[in-house]
């Protein structure tokens, strides 16, 4: 069998699983994208209007190399102090992608004789990373807090001297809606001495009365080792970062594979970044949408006995098996929503569902016209 042949027999195995993928231009109204804000439509000048303030000219510098090359710019040292401010942590480290982040970081962090849990659910990008740094892993039920305990007290009884233990959850699942037990989470590790490492991808922007995420909403922020946020949910910005202290900060520069051997963002990039994270910071017009919009087609998918899980604007419509939630997909397109099904190995088999992703710039009709779309969709 040659390579292709190899390559070839998975793909068809692809397309008979109904698993086969492939890109597709935007098309219908944005149900699927994490635009949970609504930045990524808005033109610069009707942003700068937003917020009264002129906009500074961005300079068309590429990154080219490393950011401990030339890759750096000052503009980074400005962008990472007004991200540090937003968070109330100590330092910031930009990285270019959530992806990275979190594998980065993890991979960094975790040596192979510690201790991790994950939760379950966790994002490809976690696993990945614990993939590569090879600790002891424990998986643990999704937002489960006494399996993490049984773990933990598990692990600290037979701790080998100088491990550590570490617990990584997101705080808005991507793909489930609900949100984890951050403070149980946090008391747990302090009581068995782990670290807690916490993927905002999801929450940043939205949670917390400025928007900096559930970790600072709920005053944990000096409890956490580390918080990861990405640009490219309701930041609608390329780029990513890393929240933690000067220390922490200092060992991943000279660490961290993922920002050592990589080209730094260009330079233009962080002038978005300075624009928008003042905009975001006082969003709280966005933010009650958002919410609004959530509670208005949550409530209406209920009137049909729909009760998706979590009760945020990631909105999970479980179907079970590929294929229908494929045709409940297709069905939504055909009416103009842009609603994509989510199959393994994104969720577990046997939950394949409707990703619905609800946005502060939302109508209020059009989200009550999807959700009955909906209905039709999975009870026909
Ligand atoms: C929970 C979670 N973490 C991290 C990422 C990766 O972020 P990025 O898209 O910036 O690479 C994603 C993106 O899908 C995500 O859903």
């Amino acid at each position: 069998m040659t390579l292709f042949d190899r390559w070839t027999g998975a793909l068809a195995d692809l397309h008979e699983q109904g698993r086969y993928r492939s890109f597709r231009l935007p098309a219908g109204i944005d149900f699927t994208s994490n635009d949970y804000l609504g930045y990524s439509t808005i033109s610069r000048d009707a942003e700068s209007a937003e917020r009264s303030a002129p906009l500074h000219v961005a300079t068309n510098r590429s990154g080219t190399s490393s950011r401990l090359l030339r890759g750096h710019h000052a503009i980074w040292d400005e962008v990472e102090s007004l991200l540090a401010d937003w968070h109330g942590a100590e330092a910031v480290l930009m990285m270019t992608s959530g992806y990275n982040a979190n594998e980065g970081l993890i991979a960094t962090l975790a040596e192979p004789g510690d201790w991790v849990a994950a939760d379950e659910l966790s994002h490809a990008c976690i696993v990945d990373g614990l993939r590569l740094a090879r600790p002891r892993k424990f998986l643990f039920r999704h937002n489960d807090l006494s399996h993490l305990e049984d773990g933990l007290r598990n692990e600290a009884a037979k701790r080998p001297a100088g491990r550590e233990m570490f617990i990584i959850t997101e705080s808005l699942f991507s793909m489930d809606g609900d949100t984890a037990p951050l403070p149980e989470i946090v008391s747990l590790a302090e009581r068995y001495g782990a670290q807690v490492i916490v993927d905002e991808a999801h929450s940043t922007g939205c949670f917390g009365s400025n928007g900096s995420g559930c970790v600072d909403a709920s005053r944990l922020r000096d409890r956490v080792l580390a918080t990861v946020h990405t640009g490219g949910k309701a930041l609608a910005l390329p780029g990513a970062y890393i929240c933690g202290s000067k220390l922490l900060k200092e060992y991943l520069v000279n660490r961290c594979r993922h920002l050592i051997f990589t080209t730094a963002l260009p330079a233009a990039i962080g002038q978005w970044w300075l624009e928008r994270i003042p905009n975001v910071q006082t969003a709280h017009g966005r933010r009650e949408m958002l919410h609004r919009n959530t509670k208005g087609f949550r409530e209406r998918l209920a009137d049909y006995d729909i009760r998706p899980p979590g009760s945020h604007y990631v909105v999970p419509v479980i179907v079970g098996q590929d294929a229908p939630a494929v045709r409940a997909a297709e069905m939504l397109q055909g009416r103009g929503f842009d609603v994509r099904a989510i199959r393994p190995p994104s969720v577990p088999h046997g939950s394949s569902r409707l990703r619905i992703s609800i946005h502060a710039d939302h109508d209020a009709a059009v989200l009550a016209q999807l959700a009955d779309a909906v209905a039709e969709a999975v009870q026909s």
